[in-house]
C-alpha cells in the first residue's frame, strides 16, 4: 500500500519575475515499510516535494494522497490534524519552537497526538537518549549546536510514530556516529508498523540504509 502518492504534481514558487518552476509533473510513491531517498542538486525541488507531501505547500496541479487521504479533500483544520498525526517532518533548518526546551519540543508532538503524559515522556526520553541529546533536554534550541538541534528535530518527528517521516537533509550537520544513529532510527521506523520514510539528502552515507533512490533534476523525476 502506498503511504504517499504524488501524481502529476507541478508547482511554481515565487511570483512575478521571481517565479520559478520548482516542480513539473512529478509522480512518485512511497510504499509502507520503505525508506526512500530523494536526491538531486541544490534547487532541484527536494524541499518543495516534501512540503507538498506534508500539505505545507499546495500543488498548482496534480494530486497528493497521504495515508489514503487526498489532501485536496481536507479543509485547513483537518489538514493540520492529518499532518500532526500522520506525518513526522524534519525541516532543513530544524525549526524547533524557541520558547520550549528541547525535551518539551519532543513531548509536545506526542501529547498533541493524544499520547498520555507518561507514555509521551517515556518515548521522548527514550528517543532523546538514543540520539545522544538526553543531557541537553532542558536547554532551549538557541543553546544547542546545529547538529544537536537536528537530532532533537528527528526525535520530534519520530515520537508519535507517524505513518510517514518526511525529512529534509536530516544528517547534514551530523558527524559519522550521530548520522548513523539517525539513519538507523529512520530505517527502524520504516521497518515497523508499515511506516514509510522519505529523506531529501546529499548524504551518500544514507544510501546503505535506503531501499531506493528517487532522483530529481530541474524539478523533474529522472
Ligand atoms: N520561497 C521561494 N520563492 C521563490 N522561489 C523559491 C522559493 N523556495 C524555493 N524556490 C525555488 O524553487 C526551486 C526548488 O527549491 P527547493 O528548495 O525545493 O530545492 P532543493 O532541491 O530543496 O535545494 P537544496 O538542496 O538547496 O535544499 C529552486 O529554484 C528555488 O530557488
Ligand atoms: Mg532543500
Amino acid at each position: 500500500m502506498s503511504v504517499l502518492q504524488l501524481t502529476g504534481v507541478s508547482k511554481t514558487r515565487g511570483s512575478g519575475r521571481h517565479a520559478v518552476t520548482a516542480l513539473t509533473d512529478v509522480t512518485l510513491s512511497v510504499e509502507a515499510g520503505e525508506f526512500v531517498l530523494l536526491e538531486g542538486p541544490s534547487g532541484s525541488g527536494k524541499t518543495t516535494v516534501l512540503a507538498i507531501a506534508a500539505g505545507l505547500l499546495t500543488a498548482d496541479r496534480g494530486q497528493v494522497v497521504l495515508a489514503g487521504v487526498p489532501l485536496a479533500s481536507l479543509g485547513h483544520a483537518a489538514l493540520r490534524r492529518c499532518r500532526g498525526e500522520r506525518v513526522g517532518f524534519v525541516f532543513q533548518r530544524a525549526n524547533l519552537l524557541g520558547g520550549l526546551s528541547a525535551r518539551d519540543n519532543v513531548l509536545l508532538a506526542a501529547l498533541l497526538c493524544g499520547s498520555s503524559r507518561d507514555e509521551a515522556e517515556e518515548r521522548s526520553d527514550e528517543l532523546l537518549d538514543a540520539l545522544g541529546v538526553a543531557s541537553l533536554g532542558s536547554r532551549r534550541p538557541m543553546q544547542l549546536s546545529g547538529g544537536e538541534q537536528q537530532r532533537v528535530a528527528v526525535a520530534r518527528a519520530l515520537v508519535h510514530r507517524p505513518a510517514i517521516v518526511l525529512a529534509d537533509e536530516p544528517t547534514a550537520h551530523l558527524d559519522k556516529d550521530s548520522g548513523r544513529i539517525v539513519a538507523e532510527r529512520l530505517r527502524a521506523l520504516a521497518g515497523a508498523r508499515g511506516s514509510a520514510v522519505l529523506v531529501a539528502t546529499h548524504d551518500a552515507r544514507l544510501e546503505a540504509y535506503a531501499d531506493r533512490t528517487i532522483r530529481l533534476e530541474y524539478g523533474k523525476v529522472m
